[in-house]
């Protein structure tokens, strides 16, 4: 990376995001105006305390739950302003997202779970169409990610590691340009956590991707080009100094 940030280099900007949530009678303000800039091809690292906010920010970055105030620019879209068809779709194509906990659905198995977001892209008639190409796409995928056997499991008869190579799988099936990780290896045991951080940071480096990653892992914020620490809802000003490899 060049360091210089022009606006063509910036692939997600987020400005003066805050976020509460009603809890009783009471307002709870979690975010308190936050402005992030994720360049394109950077691996961008998210620290910081349980309870900072991490979790409740990526959620707004990745167009998940909408922020009380602010905006999300995603490749110069104005994510919030838009309906909520267009944001969906600009969510499917743009953003893969990966959660700590997984989030695939039992009941379906690890091929199915993997193609899901070409099912919500496609109308039911182009993804008939489509079916085969996404099912081979997503069955190289899984096969590369050391699930070749594993395609037909449904989530309960995987383990963690595994479960999280096809929330991975789902995550790039549309070829999106950034990645959003929430603690992807914070449920896995060290030498799983090891194997899961090689993949990552081998398929950003292969597919060029803008992947935002939020960890409490040291290890893992020391391949991060750039490390932002959030503290009480707020990025910390001096936190833009990078991590030496
Ligand atoms: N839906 C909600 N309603 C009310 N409060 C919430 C909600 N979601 C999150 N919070 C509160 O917001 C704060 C930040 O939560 P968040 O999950 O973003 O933290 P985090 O930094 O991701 O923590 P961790 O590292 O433990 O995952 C917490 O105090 C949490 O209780
Ligand atoms: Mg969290």
């Amino acid at each position: 990376m060049s360091g210089t940030t022009t606006e063509a280099s910036v692939i997600l900007r987020a400005r003066g995001i805050r976020k509460s949530f009603k809890v009783g009678e009471r307002r709870l303000e979690i975010l308190h105006g936050i402005d992030l800039d994720l360049e394109r091809g950077e691996l961008l690292g998210l620290m910081g305390a349980s309870g900072a906010g991490k979790t409740t920010l990526l959620n707004v970055l990745g167009l998940l739950d909408r922020p009380t105030e602010g905006e999300v620019f995603l490749t110069g879209h104005a994510a919030w302003t838009l309906s909520h068809t267009e944001r969906s779709h600009l969510r499917n194509t743009k953003i893969g997202f990966v959660f700590q906990f997984y989030h695939l659905l039992p009941e379906l198995s690890a091929i199915e779970n993997a193609i899901l977001p070409a099912m919500i892209a496609l109308s039911g008639r182009a993804f008939r169409r489509e079916r085969k190409h996404y099912t081979e796409k997503a069955s190289e995928m899984l096969d590369a990610f050391g699930l070749g056997d594993r395609m037909g499991h449904k989530p309960g008869q995987l383990s963690g590691g595994e479960q999280q190579r096809v929330a991975i799988a789902r995550a790039l099936l549309l070829d999106p340009p950034i990645l959003i990780a929430d603690e992807p290896t914070g449920n896995l045991d060290r030498a799983t956590g090891e194997r899961m951080l090689e993949l990552l940071l081998g398929l950003q480096a292969e597919r060029q991707l803008s992947m935002l990653l939020v960890t409490h892992d040291e290890r893992l914020a020391s391949h991060c080009e750039r490390v932002v620490y959030m503290e009480d809802g707020q990025i910390q000003a001096d936190s833009r100094v990078p991590v030496p490899h």
